[in-house]
């Protein structure tokens, strides 16, 4: 119906149109863009990389397939960039709305993932560097609702911790886009390109970067090193594997999710002024695992077991009690997490030097089950409270991925 998001009238050419004219481009150019956007798709032989004039390389050709049975973006090794951002839903979106909002996202994500312009791309040429880019859809509590499914237990926002300081601007939201790229300018590009297909169903609500090291600039399944200097991400399931499988993606709970997860995304404070004034030994007993090579302090290698019970000479705990090390992790085997984080490095402000800290991003199959429990011990105990808070905080269903002739979210919608 006319007047109504994306509704008749609302063709996909209608809609595409319309967003590109408001951009700022003509129809002409828009035509034009099209067709050099069926012209440009890369093909195995390096097409992308000498229509935007260079010759291929590793790093800005590599693909990532979209469609599956689970969305890319979880198990896919962490790329150089992150950008996570949530939308609320104008109040006159329906689930009809809802599925025409779904199809166009899904659509341009599987094009500009795969390096191909999305229709009425009026910068084509930006998306022949895909550089292994992921688009990953979150859903919200009120996304859920409003499509009229049946939400999981643990979807709505976090039990309220004592270490949080939680700000709205970075807390909830209804539909989560959640890009990664090995490449700056692609992560920027499929960004605008998602957001203005969905400005007439959505706002934006809040938009948060981070990265880790540049692609290449480190052996490849190197362990990422958060801003305090540590290597974070050392235990981990490992994707694949039989256990990731029964931790991450979901098993139970509404139909609609099966072969989805969960994220729980934490934007973390860590108040570096603080850090700096801790010497080395001090900084090492906060987490239990040394600085340089990530070892635990009853260790020799990053991935050696700590060894909990073992005594210094005056009979402390070699790992004390209020590690972080010692309270994140659980006796019970299920407790576990798939953390993929990313620093994020802000303009400070009011006389600070920095606004730093960690994009704590957790996927398991069940929030209540697995990550809140952890949440838990930490909010009583773990030394690194000390210099870290929770400033925003957020939880999504991810529901699973999509076949070519269908779009993420069409087993809920
Ligand atoms: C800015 C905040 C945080 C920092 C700087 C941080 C840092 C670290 C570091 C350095 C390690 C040891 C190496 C590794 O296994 O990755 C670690 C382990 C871990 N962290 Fe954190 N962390 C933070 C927040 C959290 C939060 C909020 C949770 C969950 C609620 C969490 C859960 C874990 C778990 C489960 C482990 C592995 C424990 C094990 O060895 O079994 N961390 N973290």
């Amino acid at each position: 119906m006319a007047g109504e998001p994306g509704g008749s009238g609302f063709s996909r050419r209608h809609l595409l149109f319309g967003g590109a004219a408001a951009a700022g481009a003509g129809a002409a150019a828009v035509l034009g863009a099209q067709a050099l956007a069926g012209a440009l798709a890369p093909t195995e032989d390096g097409t992308a990389a000498s229509a935007r004039g260079v010759g291929a390389t590793a790093v800005g050709d590599a693909l990532v397939p979209f469609h599956g049975a689970h969305q890319a973006g979880v198990e896919t090794p962490p790329q150089t960039h992150a950008r996570f951002i949530a939308l609320d839903l104008r109040s006159d979106v329906d689930a009809a709305a809802l599925r025409r909002m779904l199809r166009v996202l899904s659509d341009d994500a599987a094009r500009v993932t795969q390096g191909r312009a999305p229709l009425a791309d009026s910068e084509p040429e930006l998306a022949l560097a895909p550089a292994r880019l992921t688009v990953t859809f979150g859903f919200g509590p009120g996304l859920v609702a409003r499509a009229g499914g049946i939400a999981p237990d643990w979807l709505r926002p976090l039990p309220p911790f004592g270490v949080d300081r939680l700000r709205p601007e970075w807390s909830d939201g209804d539909l989560l886009i959640h890009l990664g790229a090995d490449d700056p300018v692609t992560v920027a590009h499929a960004a605008r390109m998602l957001l203005k297909d969905a400005r007439s169903f959505a706002n934006v609500r809040w938009s948060q970067q981070g990265f880790r090291r540049a692609a290449g600039a480190e052996a490849s399944g190197s362990t990422m090193r958060n801003l305090f200097g540590q290597l974070d991400g050392t235990v981990n399931p490992v994707p694949g594997s039989a256990d990731f499988d029964e931790l991450v993606w979901s098993n139970g709970g509404p139909g609609w999710m099966a072969g989805g997860t969960s994220l729980v995304l934490r934007r973390i404070a860590m108040d570096l002024d603080g850090w700096d004034r801790v010497d080395r030994p001090g900084r090492e007993a906060a987490v239990g695992r040394r600085l340089r090579d990530g070892a635990p302090l009853t260790g020799a290698r990053e991935h050696d077991e700590p060894d909990f019970a073992a005594l210094t000479p005056v009979g402390f705990p070699v790992i004390a009690d209020y590690s972080h090390l010692r309270r994140s992790r659980s006796d019970v085997p299920g407790e576990r997490i798939f953390r993929r984080g990313y620093n994020y490095d802000e303009a400070p402000a009011g006389g600070a030097v920095s606004d730093a800290g960690l994009l704590f991003a957790s996927y398991q199959a069940d929030v209540d089950r697995q990550f809140v429990p952890i949440q838990r011990r930490l909010d009583e105990l773990d030394l690194l409270n000390e210099w870290t808070t929770p400033v925003g905080s957020a939880v999504f269903a991810i529901p699973p991925g999509c076949g070519p002739d269908g779009y993420v979210g069409d087993s809920l919608v």
